[in-house]
């Protein structure tokens, strides 16, 4: 593994960040929702997860070959219900997608839509993004990456459990090629500031404009940005690219 620092618990059960050894734990960006599977969801869970899924273990995998081609590769972390997955996948076929969620009726419900739109180019990962990084992706394998909407996680004393922080952005960095872009998008003002803060301190990326920047066309609007920023609300891009 390269030596850039992993999320580990300490003894407490709060996390903290330091140089990682594999088999640790570390802070969760997510909890474990409730949720159950509608009958359709498990249905195509049951069908499509076995072709389409990328089941996790712990060492690297060969991106090309899981996709039969050598085409570029995005990386999605937190797809949620997968409607913005599915529509960036079907708009670029040229391109091929992994989209990371833990939420199972949200994987559930892209195996759906994959099944639906026959997509070819779009495979999930059901599993923790952070151990999925750190121990599955090579360095220097992505042509891009796209956190949306990631959990605000807006409590002070939650704030620990958000995705985008230093070290594991400095994770992310390495495993982006030269000239790969690093995509986030959040309604939360504060993280917002945070992102734009956090992408600026990695000495590997260099924003793509000056602060934030225009949603480009790729990343369409969902029906609840739709509707927050009808009620006046923000929404914020920040992308970089890897030096
Ligand atoms: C607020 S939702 C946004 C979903 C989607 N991107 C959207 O824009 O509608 C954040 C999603 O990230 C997932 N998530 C959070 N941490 C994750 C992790 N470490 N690995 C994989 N998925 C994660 C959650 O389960 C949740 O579905």
């Amino acid at each position: 593994m390269s030596g850039v620092p992993l999320i580990e618990t300490a003894a407490d059960g709060e996390g903290t960040y330091r140089e990682g050894r594999e088999g640790w734990g570390h802070i969760k960006s997510f909890v474990r929702r409730a949720g159950r599977m509608s009958e359709a969801q498990q249905r195509y869970y049951a069908e499509m997860m076995p072709k389409i899924g990328i089941p996790y273990r712990p060492a690297p995998i060969d991106l090309n070959a899981e996709f039969g081609r050598d085409n570029p590769k995005i990386l999605e972390i937190g797809c949620g219900m997968g409607e913005t997955t599915a529509k960036i996948a079907e708009a670029n076929p040229q391109n091929d997608y992994f989209g990371l969620e833990v939420h199972v009726p949200g994987v559930g419900a892209l195996c759906k839509l994959i099944a639906e739109k026959n997509l070819g180019n779009l495979r999930i990962g059901q599993h923790d993004a952070v151990e999925v990084v750190r121990d599955m992706l090579p360095e220097a394998s992505l042509d891009g990456l796209h956190v949306f909407f990631p959990d605000p996680w807006h409590k002070a004393r939650h704030n620990k459990r958000r995705l985008i922080q230093s070290p594991f952005v400095a994770l992310l960095a390495s495993r982006l090629k030269p000239g790969g872009y690093f995509h986030c998008a959040t309604d939360w003002e504060d993280y917002a500031h945070q992102m734009l803060e956090v992408l600026s301190a990695e000495p590997t990326l260099v924003n793509t404009a000056e602060g934030f920047a225009p949603r480009p066309d790729y990343r369409p609007l969902t029906k609840f940005e739709n509707r927050g920023l009808r009620l006046g609300h923000g929404v914020w891009d920040v992308i970089f690219r890897k030096a």
